[in-house]
């Protein structure tokens, strides 16, 4: 292909020099020659000079000639190098530039070294390094999962060393460490590349942090979703009991109280026996009070509520009992956050029951060391799917939830505390009030370590507060 192109080339310009000579012995002939001629008899005149004259008519012929036509061709030659080296740079350039700013990252490494030869932004930008830190480097040292010591050896099968075994392509999704020690999810493809001079290995990375933060954050929706849905049937079934057992529970407590009020002589069993119904009767009002909180769909009495006056309140309550536990109590929530469109009591009442639990598993964990027993309330403004909101965080380092619990604990009924009275509707009446405001709750726990409740209000950002 070259060879023929440059016989090509050569061809060429044998015509284009043939044909220019001819054009300027044709210019000579015919323009030059006679008044040169003529010029030179004058000077040298009569039949001594004839041999002067034929030398200087035949030379300056020659030079003259000859000299044109180098003339003509090397400035033709000059710029057709030039045109070409030109467009040379310009296509240098292009592919500079596409290499530059692909929206992948693109290493060059030359196979036998396994040395980074080129590195574009993007490459830079995904390992958080410049392209000065990372050309020359051993590419196994700079692409390697989090925690693997800084050491080529070091390498752990994340498909690259295979590849610089000498596999031609492939591809691998896999977390590698970045230059200030983050983990990154990221897709690595590569492809070896043999040219005249080298074999290359040209490595593609592309950065899946967006994408599985994304995934994430859909997994959790559908969670939610689900969550939702399962609590809302439980919740209509729940209510409609409620209200069907509400009219006799009353009728029983109050006839109850008829009989404990009425002025005769019982004997202890009977008065023992009616406080019994009375107090019983008591508690299956709570909990029947408790479903239909849960149930309520109730967003009437809204206000703009202060969170961290909310918490101070509810703080307040239980505060004593804390401290009377060694419970260190921490508040992290800033007086500036904006304000939230609530229901003040019963924001409180999740608050309070955030309390309670933490306070109740601080209280079953045997003190451990010096971490000592913490229960910690910390409130930020942030963007969760295009909104403003409060998020809260509910965190103590209590018994934690067990795997298994975590997907229960949000039902009505639930509890691992019933021998001490829990009964099981703290959360799911707290899950139903979130819900009502707009808002959304989940757990996360490690059993035997903490727990975390993340519940995340909708801000209200106008300016001042009303409630
Ligand atoms: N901070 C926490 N640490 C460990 N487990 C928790 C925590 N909060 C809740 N749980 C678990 O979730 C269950 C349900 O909690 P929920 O508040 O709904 O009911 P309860 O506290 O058991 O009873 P109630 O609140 O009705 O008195 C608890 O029994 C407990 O197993
Ligand atoms: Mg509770």
């Amino acid at each position: 292909m070259k060879r023929s192109s440059n016989l090509k080339l050569v061809l060429f310009f044998a015509s284009i020099t043939f044909v220019l000579t001819a054009l300027v012995v044709f210019t000579w002939e015919r323009v030059i020659r006679d008044p040169f001629f003529e010029w030179v008899e004058q000077r040298y005149p009569g039949e001594a000079n004839s041999l002067t004259r034929l030398n200087i008519q035949q030379r300056v012929e020659h030079f003259t000639i000859s000299i044109a036509v180098d003339v003509v061709v090397v400035t033709l030659l000059l710029r057709l190098v030039n045109r070409q080296q030109r467009r040379l740079v310009e296509s240098e350039e292009r592919y500079r530039a596409l290499f530059e700013h692909a929206s992948d990252g693109i290493g060059v490494v030359n196979a036998e070294a396994h040395r980074l030869t080129e590195a574009n932004n993007m490459f830079c930008e995904i390992l958080g390094s410049t392209a000065q830190g990372l050309v020359g480097r051993d590419v196994r040292e700079i692409i390697r999962p989090p925690g693997a010591a800084a050491a080529a050896a070091a390498i752990p099968s994340n498909g690259l060393a295979e590849l610089l075994e000498g596999n031609a392509s492939g591809e691998t999704e896999t977390v590698i460490e970045t230059a200030d020690g983050a983990a990154r999810p990221v897709s690595i493809s590569f492809k070896t590349l043999t040219t005249e001079r080298e074999h290359l290995i040209i490595l593609i990375m592309r950065d899946l942090s967006a994408r599985r933060q994304l995934e994430g954050e859909r997994e959790e929706m559908q969670r939610q979703l689900f969550q939702t849905s399962k609590l809302a049937s439980i919740g209509e079934l729940s209510a409609g009991v409620a209200h069907e057992i509400n009219n006799p529970l009353n009728g029983v407590i109050n006839f109850a109280q008829l009989l404990k009020d009425e002025e005769t002589d019982r004997s202890d069993f009977d008065r023992q026996m009616i406080d019994g119904i009375i107090d019983e009767g008591g508690r299956i009002a709570k909990i029947v009070r408790g479903l239909l909180a849960f149930a309520r769909h109730d967003t009437h009495e809204m206000h703009r509520i202060g969170l961290s006056e909310a918490i101070k309140t509810s703080l307040s309550l239980f505060g004593r009992q804390l401290d009377k536990d060694n419970i260190t109590v921490e508040v992290d929530v800033p007086e500036d956050l904006p304000p939230l469109r609530a229901d003040g009591s019963r924001l409180r009442q999740v608050v309070l029951n955030m309390i309670s639990n933490a306070h109740y598993s601080l209280r079953m964990k045997q003190p451990k060391g010096t971490e000592g027993k913490l229960f910690r309330i910390s409130a930020r403004r942030v963007e969760s799917g295009g909104r403003s909101v409060v998020r809260i965080e509910f965190y103590d380092n209590g018994v934690g939830i067990p795997a298994g619990n975590i997907g229960k604990i949000f039902d009505p009924f639930f509890t691992t505390r019933r021998d001490v009275g829990g009964t099981g509707l703290g959360l799911s009446i707290s899950f139903g009030i979130v819900r009502d405001h707009g808002g959304t709750i989940r757990a996360e726990s490690e059993a035997g370590q903490f727990a975390r409740f993340v519940v995340e209000f909708p801000a209200d950002e106008k300016e001042g507060a009303d409630g």
